[in-house]
């Protein structure tokens, strides 16, 4: 044992082990360190006004607050009168102002205590605007705009009369055969912690009481995104040092931030079902970090504890969510239908009940609802799809595309082609334009590629046709809300046919733009896929098109990381634009044209196939250290893409790293600065990021990790120096060996650059 830590740490770490051996201290050398602050403590004032209600309230009154309703479900019909009997606390799925309107009517003025309504919604990105997919944001690397997205979000949802969003998702996904890795902020937890807290802030707003914001809801703890094999609702098998180190990183940024509720998760977590989990929603939520406000299940995933062979039946799995510290069930009815009796018998103690609902009740005060619970209809029609919603969604999907080729400087587009030719299934596809997750959005108010590019090019002739179809073979569960057009050809002539209509297209113009990708029904919930290739027919259209000898633009929408190794070969120019929203045809335009320069680089690693999955850059670097990329015997097991990688029509060089200082005291933050020039013609933005890694430790410690970043616009040929700053608790990880969290004396390496692979390098030692 101590013959292996001599091997691996530091001399500094070592002397602190020895002292471990004989004075059982439980870190080596090592300053022991409270996982960052806590949030800031809620408005005594909103505890002293839901005590007074809280005494007014029966068992009955009470567990109806920790009731939702989803109006979608079986128990939808008929929910006014339990609304009237106080039964009811929050409505899901409901959209119609009006509606909403009539619902707190009743709430208000015809229930015995008068309490409002929490109307939730799945506010994902955006409401009725749909903004770029979750993963798009990330890949901005620019958490303004993920703050104003969700801020115009929340502007317009809160119209209607919706004031709690079940977003932001922070579940880092390392795995891209998960659907809903299109949800998130990517695989790294300092990446994914910046886009979470920013969210936090742009639903929220300044003050939740301004009837204009959303209350967060961050889902879904913890550890959704590790499912095995990527199979959506599956078990995660988590050590300690990924939920610390990784996994719970962005969730603690989010509650810090101030979010003022959580949606527990579906799936096992370490074999413990994450909605009856009292590790995690009691000992690291409150405990640990604080949190004071209320979680909510995911839906019936307090009933479906039973399915997972924890609970005997509804009334244990009520118990036992209840007990965990789930204070309000979605959908599934256990807590109406068990609590009183369960309290009755002893098995849930009245206190925990009234905590439940003191906890729900403070949310609803500091949201204002008790004073103004309703929907305001003009605002509601000022701000429904207004020109400042769209021109923000159209700014935000500039921001977001990632340009992953462009060789010959094919991009951007410098006059208008005298023919154009538009390709693709997804080239004219409204609805798959705007991704998943737009539950309140209309195919007809999005901007398809074609249209965008039409509208930029006036005096271009452009021709338009999808060349191949594509469906899910596999349903998702949206698929009724945009039922997927029909396969139109339906026989074998038909579709080569199409093909080859498509392709002569290509050949007749000066310059083709293929929009290619997976159906918006391809990603999210329930949408996990076995192969990251484009699916159907569209690498035989894309290889004939490029076979033209013609100039070939890739554009793709994607909610994942695809299997593009072919085209990252072949295809002149390939530009990702995710699910860009409802104005993504025209921010597309603003790329291809040249009108706006892509500086999106890639939130998560791109593998080169399936095989290589998952693939994320802050592994360890373990035996055979010199030669990391041959560990298949058939493929390099190099991604395709790294992370943080991605063009722009300017180019920049980095130099000149410079530490403020080489020897750093614990505590104290470190100044990083580098020199950026743009050495083109061209004005663009480049991210500047700053990885760290640990030398030795008491346990293992990733190759690199992101500790800073920086977006940045340079004029033509400007240089600026940056100043990153490493700030001392990013330096403070969960230690597997010591189980407590530490800041280690050592050796440290700096990498800056603008992607995973920068080599600009530097150390700084780390001393007590
Ligand atoms: C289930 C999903 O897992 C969750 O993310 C969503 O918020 C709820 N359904 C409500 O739609």
């Amino acid at each position: 044992m101590v013959i292996r830590v001599l091997r691996s740490v530091s001399a500094a770490a070592v002397v602190g082990s020895l002292a471990l051996s004989c004075c059982m201290t439980p870190t080596m050398g090592a300053q022991q360190a409270a996982p960052p602050t806590a949030p800031a403590p809620i408005d005594p004032a909103a505890y002293r006004f839901a005590d007074k209600l809280l005494k007014q309230m029966t068992l009955e009154e009470k567990v109806g607050q920790m009731t939702q309703v989803a109006l979608n479900s079986p128990d939808g019909p008929g929910v006014e009168d339990r609304i009237r009997k106080g039964l009811v606390g929050s409505l899901l799925f409901i959209k119609d102002p009006n509606e909403i309107n009539r619902m707190q009517k009743i709430a208000m003025e015809e229930s015995r205590l008068h309490i409002p309504l929490l109307i939730g919604f799945d506010v994902i990105h955006g409401y009725r605007t749909i903004y770029p997919v979750p993963l798009a944001m990330a890949a901005s690397w620019e958490p303004e705009t993920a703050e104003k997205a969700q801020r115009m979000a929340a502007r317009e949802a809160s119209s209607f009369g919706i004031r709690w969003a079940f977003a932001p998702m922070v579940d880092i996904a390392r795995d891209p055969r998960w659907g809903r890795i299109m949800e998130g902020a990517g695989e790294d937890p300092y990446l994914g912690a910046r886009m979470a807290e920013a969210q936090v802030r742009g639903f929220q707003g300044k003050d939740l009481s301004d009837p204009d914001t959303l209350l967060a809801c961050v889902k879904h703890f913890a550890g959704y995104g590790g499912a095995v094999g990527g199979r959506d609702y599956d078990s995660a098998n988590l050590s300690d040092d990924q939920l610390y180190n990784v996994y719970l990183k962005p969730y603690q940024a989010a509650v810090n931030a101030g979010a003022g509720s959580l949606m527990s998760a579906y799936m096992d977590l370490n074999s413990v079902p994450a909605t009856g989990n009292k590790w995690l929603l009691h000992d690291v939520l409150r405990d640990q970090w604080k949190f004071p406000g209320f979680v909510v299940s995911d839906w019936e995933s307090v009933k479906s504890l039973t399915t997972h062979g924890f609970t005997a039946d509804d009334h244990d799995a009520a118990v036992r969510a209840v007990n965990a510290g789930v204070a309000m069930e979605m959908t599934s009815h256990t807590y109406r239908e068990q609590l009183p009796s369960a309290v009755q018998k002893g098995e849930v103690s009245i206190a925990t009940i009234d905590g439940a609902v003191r906890e729900i009740l403070v949310a609803k005060y500091r949201l204002g609802l008790f004073k103004n619970p309703y929907a305001d209809l003009q605002r509601n029609a000022a701000e429904t799809l207004s020109e400042e919603q769209r021109a923000a969604t159209r700014h935000a999907a500039t921001r977001t595309a990632v340009l992953l080729r462009n060789e010959g400087k094919l991009l951007p587009m410098k006059q208008a082609p005298r023919t154009l030719a538009v390709i693709g299934p997804l080239a004219d596809a409204q609805a798959d334009t705007m991704g998943s997750w737009s539950l309140a959005g209309h195919p007809e108010d999005t901007i398809t590629v074609l249209q965008g590019l039409k509208k930029r090019f006036p005096t271009s002739e452009i021709r338009s046709t999808k060349g191949v179809e594509i469906w899910r073979d596999q349903r998702s569960i949206f698929d009724d809300q945009f039922p997927d057009p029909k396969p139109t050809l339906t026989t074998e002539e038909a579709k080569k046919a199409e093909f080859d209509r498509a392709i002569e297209m290509v050949r007749n113009s000066d310059m083709t733009v293929l929009v290619l990708g997976e159906a918006q029904t391809m990603s999210g919930e329930r949408a996990s896929r076995a192969s990251l290739t484009l699916p159907g027919k569209q690498q035989e259209l894309l290889e004939a098109a490029v076979a033209t000898g013609k100039p070939v633009v890739l554009v793709l929408m994607n909610g994942r990381p695809l299997d593009i190794t072919w085209a990252s070969q072949h295809v002149p120019a390939i530009l990702d634009v995710w699910y860009p929203g409802t104005e993504g045809g025209n921010a597309v335009a603003d790329l291809l044209s040249g009108d706006a320069n892509p500086g999106g680089k890639l939130p998560i690693t791109w593998p080169r196939s399936v095989g290589q999955v998952p693939l994320y850059y802050a592994d360890n670097l373990t035996q055979i250290a010199s030669e990391p990329n041959t560990r298949y015997w058939d493929s390099s097991s190099a991604p395709l893409y790294p992370f943080g990688f991605g063009l722009s029509y300017s180019s920049f060089a980095v130099s000149n790293v410079h530490a403020a200082s080489e020897t750093l005291r614990m505590g104290q933050p470190l100044q990083v600065s580098v020199d950026v020039q743009n050495t083109s013609d061209t004005a663009g933005d480049d991210v500047v990021q700053l990885y760290v890694h640990q030398r030795a430790g008491s346990a293992s410690r990733p190759v690199r990790e992101l500790k800073a970043f920086q977006r940045i616009s340079l004029k033509p040929h400007e240089s600026r120096t940056v100043t990153l700053t490493l700030q001392p608790n990013e330096l403070t990880y969960w230690s597997a060996s010591s189980r407590s969290w530490v800041t280690e004396p050592g050796t440290y390496d700096v990498w800056t650059g603008d992607s995973v692979k920068a080599d600009l390098h530097t150390t700084f030692t780390l001393v007590r």
